[in-house]
């Protein structure tokens, strides 16, 4: 049992080394963890810089401002008076600590289910909510009684902080968790869905509607999901929600937009800005107990260390709140400069500025003109180094680190030393937002910052230098994430890389337009993100644009990646001739370079297509080939992948054991490296084999066992191969029953991934099994004018059913009259087949 140390709301545990506010845990960087726990263990002592940096950086040199950054993020994490600067010495712990025995961790029950999937940018951890008790109440009341609440208001009210503090209130209503989709760097209104399906964890299927995968995971669960940023695509935010209202009865939305959505069934929660005092002359205690002067106080301290209000300014800051109308963003913002300029001159600066901004545009809503003019103030008073810095920080789409932001921010003018100077200075003016992260700390500008700034950018003479800077930025993460992809599960490497699909979109959008050879490597370079994402289509259109730009002048390194992406895209699409074809070319174009690694791992997924369409010599040769050429490079994932191909290829062949062998080798692999979808995968082919060479009770066993592993996974296509097979081992052993029972789960599972067509040999043989031969001739005739028209061939144990059918039908029909059915079974639809395949 750990012993934790209490101050105020929080709770530091120090062996797991975790923070929590009011029992949640707080998202903050492990640096910063460290340097509190330095701090705390040393209670009201002053603890040296030198000892500070020791104990949490060892002997890696750190400059006192990194300390610094990092003594400011903590600070804006717990509140400003916990820790206190003895200038040019070191730092003290001030708040009283009590120390205690807790049981396991401090809520335990606030833990159960998925707390917010990540901190949303730009909201530092559930940092404090200042005033909106009675919104609070409200709006949780609301969520009790509707399924969809939208909040509104204008950029920088608070619509998104309000969200997370309304969805902990009501998180226990909700066993299946709270989630937070983030639309703002969604470009497209289409790929709303998608990007749902890709927080939630959900895979779909290559001819899956998102919407339709979505209804179906949510039907039976209970969970919130916070839908934030939804003005710029209203549509799609729109018509996930209608979805989820109509398809899943326990779960709801909580919306965030500058408009409403306007669906049935919304219910508008409009979010006023704080509260501010209408009459100056109030006294100070009023004054203080205004939402809008204790953010704006708050802030100014973690701004400026000395920062205080007297009684007799509190009238200057309530007006300062005015002027902004008391939008939190505002009023962060103009408390950045408080300490700086002091209390007077922000007034008398804020108010002439502000009315001059006003009135020069005098079209856009009150509320986002005093942003604006707020924006527009704050810039105008930063250096002109800061302010470039900024401008070139807002290319960012999404949350970044500090070396993200030495490389895109620096050139030769703004060394890349001083980059953490400008953003620690940045953040305290409130410009730039800081995201304590579980590695490093992260930052990111807010939207409407962001929108104000691009702007700014997209007018200065910098902005292609920058834009440059930020695809080879992407460019360089993609690289590293490709390394790392060979050793690492899909899932920790989802939460290292899956952060970078924004910038890589807004790179490749803008690299389209000017350079080709750097789309090309983008597109070439992103495919594993896409493919890992459940973002195929939309990978496959990208990467299909960017093969639009190859000419003769590419470097072939590059083509035969972008193709060989674009063949693992479309590898599972019919029809696969797209695949083939770039698959070929990426192949020769390895040969012609003498690679054999590209080579090998080109020809793995080729391998796999020449499968498909029955070509089996030509796909024992590729795959062995593959084999040979990955067996020595150290890529475990490349290497594991094929041995899992070339296990399909040996079972095709009718080689059980050698299938055994290759799929055993696979699996050693993939558990090697954490990864389990793969694994599971593996396992599902070898029940296949396991059929097929005989042993049905075993394979029906180990297929029932299997598909309850896969029950609770988002691996819903899986669940439907491993159940499809189960009902074709049943249908085999005529245990004719649980054969539909197990057909019926698989066939909407398989559908959406576009496989449907294998499992018609068995449903039509279990047709004529349980004597209904008119409907199992309908049926032949339709599974095999699909294997016909996508140039498929049948795998053992679909072949052997249609031998099994092909007899039985023989029995109980004349010859003309099966070839009479089998016409017209070749003409029904997949649905139509469906529907006659899993009656009783
Ligand atoms: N009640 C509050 N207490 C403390 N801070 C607040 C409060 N409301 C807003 N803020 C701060 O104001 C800033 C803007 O808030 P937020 O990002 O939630 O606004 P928004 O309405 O979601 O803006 P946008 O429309 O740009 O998405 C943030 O830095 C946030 O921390
Ligand atoms: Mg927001």
């Amino acid at each position: 049992m750990a012993e934790l140390y209490y101050f105020g709301r929080y709770a530091l545990d120090p062996i797991e080394r975790r923070l929590y506010a009011d029992g949640i845990p707080v998202s903050i960087g492990s640096t910063d963890v460290r340097l509190l726990l330095a701090l705390v263990e040393n209670e009201g002592s002053l603890v040296s810089k030198g000892d500070l940096v020791a104990h949490v950086w060892g002997r890696v040199a750190i400059t006192d401002n990194a300390l610094y950054v990092h003594i400011n993020a903590l600070r804006q994490i717990i509140g400003d008076d916990c820790i206190v600067t003895k200038q040019g010495q070191g730092y003290r712990f001030v708040q009283p600590i009590q120390r205690s025995r807790a049981s396991g961790q401090p809520d335990e029950k606030r833990q159960v289910g998925n707390l917010l999937v990540g901190w949303p940018a730009g909201v530092a951890g559930p940092s404090r909510l200042i005033g909106r008790r009675e919104q609070l109440r409200s709006a949780t009341k609301l969520l009790a009684r509707r399924r969809l609440v939208t909040l509104t208001g204008p950029g920088g009210v608070g619509k998104t902080t309000f969200a997370i503090h309304a969805s902990k209130r009501i998180e226990s209503d909700f066993p299946d968790g709270v989630w937070f989709v983030e639309l703002a760097g969604v470009r497209d209104s289409n790929l709303v869905p998608e990007t749902v399906a890709a927080v939630l964890g959900l895979e779909i299927g290559d001819n899956a509607k998102p919407l339709d995968t979505l209804a179906r995971h949510l039907a039976r669960r209970s969970l919130l999901i916070i839908l934030d940023n939804c003005e710029h695509v209203i549509d799609g935010a729109a018509a996930v929600c209608e979805t989820i209202l109509r398809a899943a009865p326990r779960t709801k939305i909580l919306a965030t937009s500058r408009e409403m959505l306007g669906c049935t069934g919304e219910q508008v929660f409009e979010l006023p800005p704080l509260v501010v005092p209408s009459d100056t002359t109030a006294s100070p205690e009023t004054i203080r107990g205004m939402s809008a002067i204790q953010l704006f106080i708050e802030r100014a301290a973690n701004a400026a260390a000395n920062f205080q209000v007297s009684d007799s300014e509190a009238p200057l800051v309530a007006r300062i709140c005015r002027h902004v109308d008391g939008l939190p963003l505002a009023i962060e913002i103009a408390a950045g400069w408080g300490g700086v300029l002091g209390l007077a001159t922000l007034d008398a600066k804020l108010d002439g500025s502000i009315k001059n901004c006003l009135r020069a545009g005098t079209t856009t809503p009150a509320r986002h003109s005093t942003l604006h003019a707020t924006l527009k103030w704050s810039h105008d008073l930063l250096s002109s180094t800061e302010q470039t810095v900024l401008r070139r920080l807002a290319v960012f789409a999404g949350g970044f680190d500090l070396e993200a932001a030495e490389l895109v921010a620096a050139d030769d003018y703004i060394p890349g030393t001083q980059i953490f100077e400008h953003l620690a200075s940045l953040a305290r003016k409130s410009m730039v937002a800081v995201v304590p992260g579980a590695q490093a700390q992260r930052y990111r500008l807010l939207e409407t910052t962001r929108a104000f700034m691009t702007e700014m950018l997209a007018s200065s003479p910098d902005a292609t230098a920058t834009r440059k800077r930020h695809a080879g930025y992407v460019l360089q993460v993609l690289e590293k994430a490709m390394t790392e992809w060979e050793t690492s599960s899909d899932v920790q490497w989802l939460a290292h890389y899956g952060s970078i699909i924004d910038d890589l979109r807004s790179a490749l959008d803008w690299s389209i337009d000017w350079n080709r050879n750097e789309v090309v490597a983008l597109a070439g370079a992103s495919w594993p993100l896409w493919w890992e994402m459940s973002l195929r289509a939309e990978g496959r259109q990208r990467l299909g644009a960017a093969a639009a730009l190859l000419d003769a002048k590419t470097p072939p390194k590059h083509e035969a990646r972008l193709r060989l992406g674009l063949g693992e895209l479309w590898a599972n699409s019919t029809p696969g001739e797209a695949a083939e074809i770039e698959l070929k070319r990426a192949i020769a174009l390895y040969r012609a370079m003498d690679d054999p690694v590209g080579l090998g791992v080109a020809l793995t997924p080729f391998a796999f297509r020449l499968l498909a369409v029955n070509r089996f010599e030509e796909a024992d040769r590729a795959i062995t080939e593959a084999v040979s050429l990955l067996e020595p490079a150290g890529k475990p994932r490349m290497l594991a992948h094929a041995y899992s191909y070339q296990l399909c290829v040996e079972s095709c062949l009718g080689r059980h054991m050698a299938a055994r062998d290759v799929g055993t080798k696979a699996l050693h692999l993939y558990d090697a490296i954490g990864e389990k979808r793969s694994a599971l995968t593996v396992a599902a082919n070898l029940l296949e084999v396991n059929a097929d060479s005989g042993d049905l009770d075993g394979a029906i066993v180990a297929a029932t066992n299997l598909a309850a592993r896969i029950r609770d996974t988002s691996h819903s296509y899986l669940r439907g191969y491993v159940l499809g097979v189960l009902s074709a081992a049943y249908t085999a052993r005529d245990d004719l029953h649980q054969a539909l029972i197990a057909a019926r789960e698989a066939a909407p599972l398989l559908r959406d991934e576009g496989t449907l067509f294998w499992i018609f040999d068995h449903l039509a043989l279990r047709c004529a099994l349980v004597g209904r031969v008119t409907d199992a001739a309908l049926l032949g005739g339709y599974a095999d004018c699909i294997y016909r028209k996508n140039g498929y061939s049948r795998w053992p144990m679909g072949a052997r059913a249609m031998e099994r059918l092909r007899a039985l039908l023989c029995e109980g029909l004349a010859d003309s009259e099966i070839a009479r059915l089998r016409g017209i079974g070749a003409a029904l639809s997949e649905d139509q087949a469906m529907t006659l395949a899993l009656r009783v």
